[in-house]
């Protein structure tokens, strides 16, 4: 089989294509044949080293294909047969409950070999399976992206029908988040740095879009739509230079997802304003085996199918996270085996 490991020092120079044999499942696993993974900005993160790795690691955190053999069960394992599709999870020990740091640990490409490998052999306890037809190529773009956007709005909001939701850029987490609050009977506030993106946008159901390279004051385009009182939730990808937006964006006593870090890591934070507005500001780092179970039967039950913009061979990973870096894309990029 082929698969890609990743040299040290990290950079995406050191993606080098590899061959191995699939090992055989012990109890309580299961040999994956992998047809899809999908690029994350985590991943991206840990190909160019700013996130650390072994030597020789396996990247990629998201993994979907065909159960080829499972080995003997193991009570309290979901139990597989070969032929069935599922797909991975980002941390591989978070089951159910609260997120806690003994469970916020073995994330697939980082601390332990993940999916760009056409065989992996792993615990059937770190898969689910994926929405009924749905490629692996779709099945492959949920477990990072879209639990995270799902986790954000539906289990952390939670989103009411009615309210209004603000999702910043095209990326995948941000038009997941968009999917599943127009599912939800929510108005959305759509931003992106591009015309011809902001169209794509109101294809996939924005009600609302603004440019936020037109009008870096973006806030203002949301008092303006939502009659001077604000966002009630708020997607926050861009981090650093987008939460004092966001913030003033939010309405008083409504909530922001702080996701992602697109924007920096670090930066200036109105703490007055949180204050004053009683505004609601939650961490959010993707989710559990339980919510992505019941993602899959929302997705299931309103026929969302995700966004992919593009797909390279496994062969092809390095240029495949250069077009991601590039930020050209709308939706997710698909890595297939
Ligand atoms: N906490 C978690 O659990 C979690 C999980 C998944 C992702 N994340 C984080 O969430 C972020 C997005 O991830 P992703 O996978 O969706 O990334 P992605 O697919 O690479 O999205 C990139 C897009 O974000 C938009 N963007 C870039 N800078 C922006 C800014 N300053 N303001 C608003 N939008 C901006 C751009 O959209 P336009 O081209 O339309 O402008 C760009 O195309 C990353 O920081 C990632 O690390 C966190």
């Amino acid at each position: 089989m082929q698969l890609i490991r990743l040299r040290q020092p990290a950079s995406l120079d050191q993606l080098q294509l590899a061959t191995a044999e699939p090992r055989r499942p012990g109890a309580g696993e299961v040999l994956l044949r992998v047809h899809a993974s999908s690029l994350n900005y985590h991943d991206y993160c840990v190909v160019v080293g700013e996130i650390p790795a072994a030597d020789g690691r396996v990247p990629m955190s998201d993994g979907a294909g065909e159960v080829v053999e499972a080995g003997p069960p193991l009570e309290g394992s979901p139990v597989f047969r070969p032929g069935d599709a599922v797909m991975s999870t980002f941390f591989t020990r978070w089951r159910d409950g609260p997120v806690a740091k003994e469970v916020a640990r073995q994330v697939p490409g980082d601390d332990i070999d993940g999916f760009a490998s056409e065989f992996v052999t792993v615990p059937a306890s770190w898969l689910t399976l994926q929405p009924r037809g749905y490629s692996h190529a779709e099945a492959a773009t949920l477990p990072c992206a879209a639990l995270t956007a799902w986790r954000a709005l539906v289990v952390d909001g939670p989103l009411n029908a009615g309210e209004t939701v603000v999702v910043q850029g095209t990326g995948g987490v941000s038009i997941f988040a968009l999917q599943f609050a127009k599912a939800a009977g929510a108005t959305v506030i759509a931003t992106s740095s591009s015309d011809e993106k902001l169209e794509r946008l109101r294809a996939l159901g924005a009600d609302h879009v603004i440019n936020y390279r037109t009008q870096p004051q973006w806030a203002k385009g949301v008092s303006e739509v939502t009659g001077g009182v604000g966002a009630d939730h708020i997607v926050e990808v861009g981090g650093a230079l987008t939460l004092t937006q966001s913030l003033r964006a939010c309405r008083i006593g409504g909530h922001i997802s702080m996701i992602g870090v697109l924007s920096g890591r670090e930066g200036p934070v109105s703490t007055a304003l949180l204050m004053t507005k009683n505004i609601r500001l939650q961490g959010v780092t993707v989710g559990s085996h339980r919510h992505q179970r019941e993602m899959v039967r929302a997705i299931e039950a309103n026929g969302i199918r995700p966004v992919i913009d593009s797909h390279f061979p496994l062969a092809r990973i390095a240029q495949a996270f250069r077009f991601q870096k590039a930020g050209r894309h709308f939706g997710k990029i698909v890595l297939d085996l």
